[in-house]
């Protein structure tokens, strides 16, 4: 039986085509979760994100735009998420999927009132995408975001700790 080191180099050789996909996989999940590991230096994780013109955004011309507590909505994954905007400001690590999570229909920010509402029966959520009022019984779905090279990259993936069990109100 082959093990350890020798086994993967040995099952490499055999088999690098799956070998070379593997690592693909790899590098998507580990330089997602930790994008400024050394191994991620030369790599970008998921898509970038778009503007409504389906033009690419830049951070540098992104930022000074934004304004803590209110989220963008941006195109890039099959559909749309929205940036969450922390103090400073700056782009949270973690976007929100819009899909409500009652029947599926559409959430939309609403500004004037702080909270994403969806026009199908009425749940709401805040601005980190949390359950304020159903009948919806969980907080939107998230999205891991990687801000790196003047890019912003959105990840199809939850992040492994849902960062909104920290955040304080
Ligand atoms: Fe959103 Fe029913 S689909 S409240």
């Amino acid at each position: 039986m082959v093990t350890g080191t020798a086994g993967s180099l040995a099952i490499g050789l055999l088999f690098p085509t799956a070998g070379q996909s593997e690592e693909k996989v790899d590098l998507e999940k580990l330089c997602s979760a930790f994008p400024y590991n050394s191994q991620c230096e030369n790599y970008l994780p998921g898509v970038r994100a778009e503007d409504s013109e389906e033009k690419p955004i830049e951070v540098s011309a992104f930022l000074p735009n934004a304004k803590a507590g209110i989220p963008v909505l941006v195109k890039g994954l099959p559909k749309v998420a929205y940036l969450v905007i922390n103090e400073g400001p700056k782009i949270a690590e973690y976007g929100i999927n819009p899909v409500c999570t009652h029947l599926g229909c559409t959430v939309e920010w609403k500004t004037e009132r702080s909270r994403f509402e969806c026009p199908c029966h009425g749940s709401h959520f805040d601005a980190q995408g949390r359950i304020i009022k159903g009948p919806a019984k969980r907080s939107l779905p998230l999205v891991t975001v990687v801000v790196k090279q003047n890019q912003i990259r959105l990840v199809d993936r939850k992040p492994a700790i849902d960062p909104r069990s920290t955040i304080k109100n």
